[in-house]
């Protein structure tokens, strides 16, 4: 991982600089690394703010050997990497919220946008793109992100070394991508479980089919949100903005 490495001033998203390299035929592993997004993405086509030299704009390309449709474990993998490494190098406890951002006391510090490209189920290749808001200062935040996003500077009271950040996220990554291969989805989605944010919590979520809400109570198989309604129906979520009740 990372044995390939592009590393850019200011570009318009990483995560179409990794989609170039891997349409070219980059191998996996392959790290696109920004000091500075212009048109930085979000999930479901939001932006997402990413000033020069402030945080940890990268994309990984992937070739997992998987069908599509096991494609959004690779999220809560990747968000299992980010978490584990933030807590190692920084200290700050951050925890996970299905299906992948990474939240320290309800604000978020980080987001995970996985893409694919794929010809029905054959997957061709993935890009992890992560969004690390390691060194903002409370004033460098648009009014709209203001209270919603914190950064790892301001929780851990002192400026982040981005480069040990990003080499133990790399290593993460590595283990974990290893020990899925290897057995399979259910040591990762344990993992995830331990470090949820999200578990053991009353969510409301907003799908596609319209809003859900009840108790979130783990993971299944594929990786998909396992919501108890209070009528006591089981319901796996599969994507959509969750949120947090109490
Ligand atoms: C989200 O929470 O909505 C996902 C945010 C993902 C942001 C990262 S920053 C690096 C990569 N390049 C992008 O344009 N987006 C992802």
């Amino acid at each position: 991982m990372g044995s390939q490495l592009k590393i850019l001033g200011t570009t318009v998203s990483t995560q179409e600089e990794a989609k170039a390299l891997a349409e070219e035929g980059a191998p996996e592993g392959t790290l696109v690394i920004a000091e500075e997004q212009t048109g930085g993405k979000g999930r479901m086509g939001r932006k997402w703010f990413s000033p020069y030299g402030k945080g940890i704009w990268m994309s990984l390309v992937l070739r997992p050997e998987q069908p599509l449709h096991y494609t959004p474990q690779l999220t809560l993998l990747t968000g299992v990497a980010v978490c584990r490494a933030v807590r190692k190098v920084t200290g700050v406890m951050a925890g996970l919220k299905w299906p992948n951002d990474l939240l320290v006391d309800g604000r978020k510090i980080c987001g995970i946008l996985l893409e694919s490209a794929a010809e029905d189920e054959h997957v061709r290749y993935c890009i992890a793109g992560i969004g690390i808001s390691a060194n903002l200062d409370p004033g460098d935040y648009p009014e709209e992100l203001t209270g919603i996003g914190t950064s790892l500077k301001i929780e851990a009271g002192e400026p982040i070394d981005r480069m040990s950040l990003i080499a133990t996220v790399m290593e993460e990554f590595e283990m974990l991508y290893e020990l899925y291969r290897k057995d399979g989805f259910q040591p990762v989605a344990s993992l995830w479980e331990a470090l949820s944010v999200t578990l053991g919590k009353r969510v409301s979520i907003q799908t596609a089919r319209g809003p859900i809400e009840g108790m979130a109570d783990g993971l299944d198989a594929s990786g998909a949100l396992r919501v108890r309604t209070d009528s006591g129906e089981q319901i796996p979520v599969f994507s959509g903005d969750v949120e947090l009740r109490r």
